[in-house]
């Protein structure tokens, strides 16, 4: 299998760059530029001076004072359906971007990643309450399903016309002593546009007329961000060698099962993923609460209880089988992706022609993010990683300059001592040539 990926203007992109990290950002920049679709001018935006402009951030949002700088750094070693891709991550975590493109390596010599999706389906909730006859009213509205379809797809055309609209409806009564609601969902197919703006008009639209043939009277129209109809799978086999061997596997697998059974831990496994999805949903200005709502959702388990999105298994060979499934309403068209310079340098470097292809690396990098966390935690633990972070920073901070930086940081590390005073004597020292 090829792990090359020919960019739209027929460029080749091979995300194995041997020693990236120790590249300058120039040099970055041009080996980006060699690779993708972006030209020298494009990724000019990732410079703060040159990227989102005042005019347009005050276009976006209220009150604007500014503009507020985030790290984007690029992940390597990704192939995701027989395709390179370089991924720009916007994080300011340390080790996030190295713990993915490392975990990605670890992929790439067994077939890297698999990823397929669900039809883009976004949902909206139309709520009724007072309804005197909840059960009768559900089957009137579902009896009634062509109309209500049709008059929500009457809202927008331009969508229907590219395939997308609504697909189908459902109605659910949700009760508890208190109360009694019907809540119809319009299920909307809405291609490549994270779709909160199309179904929030259709369920505006269609609302007095659900009402009118359910009875009581409308109060919510709006989208749910339980978008458990629009799913991304991915799954990658990880080499047990590069892992670590047997006995980190072993201990892999074990972390990933505590995960599956105690919310405490769950949480904090399913925090590494979202360090990888955030960044990549970040980076290509999409709406990262979104996502996270969706995929917090997806993490209540069938017996209620709040687990590990991803699951990890031991295969025949002693590799690790990784595996995700999550929604994605991430797009491509509208919002902050279509206006922001750097959002749209994001999916240019990527190559992504649909939602549903950006989805699929999100979820490559989450799962590879996770896997690259948790092998750390099976094996030396994450402390040792962010030490030299850690010590990078409080050598800056006492003043060391690029070329003092590495000498003032082996020190640290080796004195076992990471705080400026110290790092303010090392720095002398090194200066005086002691
Ligand atoms: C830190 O940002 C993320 C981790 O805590 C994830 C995990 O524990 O799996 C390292």
């Amino acid at each position: 299998m090829s792990m090359n990926n020919r960019s739209k203007n027929n460029r080749s992109v091979n995300s194995r760059i041997a020693d990236f990290r120790s590249y300058d950002v120039a040099a970055r920049r041009a080996e980006i530029v060699r690779q993708t679709d972006l030209t020298e001018a494009d990724i000019a935006v990732y410079d703060a001076a040159d990227g989102l402009t005042i005019d347009q951030a005050d276009r976006m949002v209220e009150n604007v004072l500014g503009v507020i700088g985030i790290p984007v750094g690029v992940a390597t070693n990704f192939t995701i359906n027989g395709k390179d891709y370089l991924i720009p991550l916007a994080t300011e975590e340390p080790s996030v971007v190295a713990a993915a493109s490392n975990a990605a390596r670890i992929a790439r010599g067994l077939g890297g990643f698999h990823a397929s999706s669900t039809q883009p389906i976004m949902q909206a909730q139309i709520q009724l309450v007072d309804v005197m006859d909840p059960e009768a009213a559900r089957i009137r509205l579902l009896e009634a399903r062509e109309e209500i379809m049709a008059l929500a797809n009457e809202q927008d055309p331009k969508l229907v016309s590219v395939g997308g609209g609504v697909k189908d409806i459902s109605v659910r009564v949700v009760s508890s002593d208190q109360a009694t609601y019907v809540v119809l969902h319009l299920h909307v197919d809405v291609r490549d546009a994270m779709g909160a703006n199309a179904v929030n008009t259709m369920a505006e639209a269609i609302a007095d007329r659900v009402s009118e043939i359910g009875g009581g009277h409308v109060v919510l129209r709006i989208l749910t961000n339980k978008a458990d109809l629009r799913l991304t799978r991915v799954r990658a086999v990880f080499d047990a060698e590069l892992i670590g061997g047997a006995e980190v596997v072993d201990n892999l697998i074990h972390a990933a099962r505590l995960a599956e059974l105690d919310p405490y831990r769950a949480a904090t496994h399913n925090k590494g993923i979202m360090n990888g999805i955030s960044a990549v949903v970040l980076a290509t200005g999409n709406d990262t609460r979104a996502v996270e709502a969706g995929c917090h959702s997806h993490a209540v388990n069938a017996d209620g209880i709040y687990s590990s999105l991803s699951h990890f298994e031991k295969n025949a060979d002693g590799n690790i089988v990784g595996t995700l499934e999550l929604p994605m309403p991430v797009g491509l068209v509208g919002g902050a992706t279509k206006v922001h310079p750097v959002a749209q340098a994001a999916i240019k470097m990527l190559g992504v022609e649909s939602a549903e292809e950006l989805a699929g690396i999100i979820l490559a990098v989450g799962l590879a993010q996770n896997l690259a966390a948790v092998r750390v935690l099976a094996g030396e633990g994450v402390q040792r990683g962010h030490m030299g972070l850690h010590a990078r920073n409080i050598a800056a901070t006492a003043g060391a300059q690029k070329s003092e930086i590495d000498a003032v940081v082996a020190r640290l590390i080796a004195d076992k001592s990471i705080r400026v005073e110290h790092a303010e004597k090392v720095l002398a020292e090194i200066r005086g040539g002691n």
